[in-house]
């Protein structure tokens, strides 16, 4: 037997009682005739005494183990000096009467203390070690809650969870695929599954009307840090429903997850259209913990001579609580924040609602104080709010304008992570245009199905059709997205049309899916979640890396086995797959 407690386990009601503790050596203190050791597991650090009075001995093997030495000690439950109420077990100490090193340790590369002195790259190439420390650590525990709390409200829903494969062929979610070579195929390639969109809906032609699946999902992209190559979703579909099934349904979910692990009680989630998330946020996925909403002032302030006004598409201004006090040097700062490659606007506009009700701004000289009264009126600001503008390009401007709003925010720290704020976008549009490929592409996926009073529209303005399409946002992020499905077979063959598919190309690729809409095909939709995102929001993070236990960086690259890594000629060759030059 290794322990009889684990090292987060002992309280002052044990005192007097032998134990046997394991784990890993976290700092050795030596105080002249005293040696303490804080051992630690996964469920806390506990206090272990040495004293030359009790055993020299001891006293030498302790006084020679070093940092993350793997030991198991027997002792028996002291009531310590000097208490330490930081610590759970910190009324504690362990008197040691024998001790076993079941394992030595090089130094490691880091401290593993809750804050550490190694760099991302080294902490990513020794992820082992990383786990060991606190925060790490309750990231993972955090994620296997929020994992079993979703289990246990879907279980209770009636889903069943269905496993779907892996090696499949591509599945359109708008990132590029991972593929793999088949040795028994050659010249063939499987794709990892962007999603498992397809599976699901052909399990509803089955007749499985609930699934649900915690699943990991490959997209080919570029990182960013709520992103990764391989990510995974709580990925749920339902037949028999409409829009509003499922958005009661998941409603239920989220609720139900921010009390479980935050103990946050949401009456009902707020509804939006993507329109009007557009005007009044620039954005898809508006964080509407705060306010900074934007409003356009073309009508009030183009041809009054003011040349950057007058040549722009969009003049769209947000008030700042509480700055018209800025300094220029603040000033500064934004203007330059804003000229960043990232942003890239040509510059920012100010006007100030002073305290006294006068008005200062940075385009005096075509602007009088009435004029910017009004824009200040139209921005619903109050004495003391600081208005700021940017005019530009309509689509380059409002995304701009977006971001600004967002820096604001979290200059005035107005985006506390314990705060949730879970949003209902709907109503997204069927299609997108492309302007490099000259046509539409579909904005959820080709599966998605039109409102049905706006099906006419198909055939002559296929840009203004929306779609039974709906995201969940949550303070800013998009955390869930799905839709009703199209469920008949022409309506689908016409999707595959208007997004430039050749009917051989759509049968080649959907066939399976169109071949099955002949056979009895309920209504249907459904909605995933990007779990890892959720995690860490209600983590209060949006690095999604800190809440998977091996993540990659924003190469791709997992730093700890380095890969991916070339393979040798022999089993490329097997494989049918030739990279030699001369080949
Ligand atoms: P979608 O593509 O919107 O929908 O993905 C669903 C959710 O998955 C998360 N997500 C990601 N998380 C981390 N890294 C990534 N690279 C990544 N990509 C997406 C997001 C997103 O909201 N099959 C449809 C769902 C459906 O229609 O039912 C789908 O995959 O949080």
């Amino acid at each position: 037997m290794y322990r009889s407690h684990t090292c987060g386990a002992l309280r002052i009601e044990n005192l007097g009682e032998k134990v046997k503790l394991s784990g890993w050596v976290q700092r050795v203190r030596n105080l002249g005739g005293m040696t303490f050791i804080d051992l630690r597991d996964r469920y806390g650090v506990s206090q272990l005494a040495f004293n030359d009075g009790w055993s020299e001995d001891l006293l030498d093997q302790a006084r020679k183990l070093g940092r993350e030495f793997v030991i198991s000690i027997e002792g028996e439950v002291l009531e310590r000096e000097s208490k330490n109420p930081q610590m759970a077990t910190g009324d504690i100490e362990i008197k040691v009467e024998s001790l076993e090193v079941l394992n030595a340790s090089k130094t490691p590369p880091f401290t593993i203390e809750n804050d550490t002195d190694g760099g991302e790259e080294l902490r990513m190439k020794y992820r082992y070690l990383d786990l060991r420390r606190d925060p790490v650590k309750n990231n993972i525990i955090l994620r296997h809650k929020v994992a079993q709390a979703v289990r246990a409200f879907l279980n209770q829903e009636d889903f069943l969870e269905i496993e779907t494969p892996y090696l499949i062929k591509s599945t359109p979610e708008g990132a590029r695929d991972f593929v793999v070579p088949s040795r028994m195929n050659q010249g063939q390639f499987y794709a990892l599954p962007q999603s498992p969109q397809t599976f699901k809906q052909l399990l509803m032609v089955s007749g499985y009307d609930r699934y649900y699946q915690i699943v990991r999902c490959f997209r080919d992209e570029d990182l960013r840090a709520d992103r990764q190559p391989e990510f995974t979703q709580i990925d749920c579909e339902m037949a028999f429903v409409e829009q509003e099934d499922i958005l009661t349904k998941f409603e239920g979910l989220v609720k139900h997850l921010l009390k479980e692990i935050k103990g946050v009680d949401i009456d009902s989630v707020p509804r939006m259209s993507y329109a009007e998330a557009m005007r009044r946020f620039g954005n898809d996925k508006p964080d509407i913990r705060f306010g900074m909403e934007f409003n356009e002032l073309n009508a009030l302030v183009q041809n009054k001579g003011f040349k950057v006004f007058d040549e722009a598409e969009l003049v769209v201004a947000i008030s700042v609580p509480g700055c018209a006090d800025y300094s220029r040097k603040q000033l500064d700062a934004l203007t330059n924040w804003v000229k960043r490659p990232q942003i890239g606007m040509n510059g920012l506009i100010y006007s100030k609602f002073n305290a006294d009700g006068s008005y200062k701004s940075s385009v005096d000289k075509f602007f009088d104080a009435d004029a910017q009264a009004e824009w200040h009126k139209a921005a619903g600001s109050n004495a003391g709010d600081l208005i700021l503008i940017l005019a530009g390009d309509a689509n380059k401007t409002r995304k701009a304008m977006s971001e600004l709003r967002l820096h604001m925010a979290e200059e005035l720290g107005l985006r506390n992570p314990d705060e949730y704020a879970p949003l209902w976008v709907v109503d997204f549009p069927l299609l997108e245009w492309d302007e490099e490929s000259g046509r539409y592409h579909a904005m959820h996926h080709p599966f998605t199905s039109p409102k049905p009073e706006d099906i006419p529209l198909l055939e002559t303005e296929p840009g203004k059709v929306r779609a039974n399409a709906y995201d969940m946002v949550l303070n800013g992020n998009e955390i869930g997205g799905g839709s009703i499905r199209i469920h008949d077979r022409s309506l689908q063959s016409k999707m595959f049309d208007l997004l430039g598919f050749t009917p051989e190309e759509a049968k080649a690729q959907f066939g399976f899916l169109m071949d099955a809409f002949e056979y009895g095909a309920p209504p249907h939709g459904g909605i995933a979640f990007g779990f890892d995102r959720l995690s860490a929001l209600l983590g209060g993070s949006e690095t999604i890396r800190d809440f998977i236990a091996f993540p990659k960086n924003n190469a791709g690259r997992d730093l700890m086995i380095n890969s991916p890594a070339p393979v040798d000629q022999e089993q490329l060759t097997e494989l049918g797959i030739d990279l030699r030059p001369e080949a």
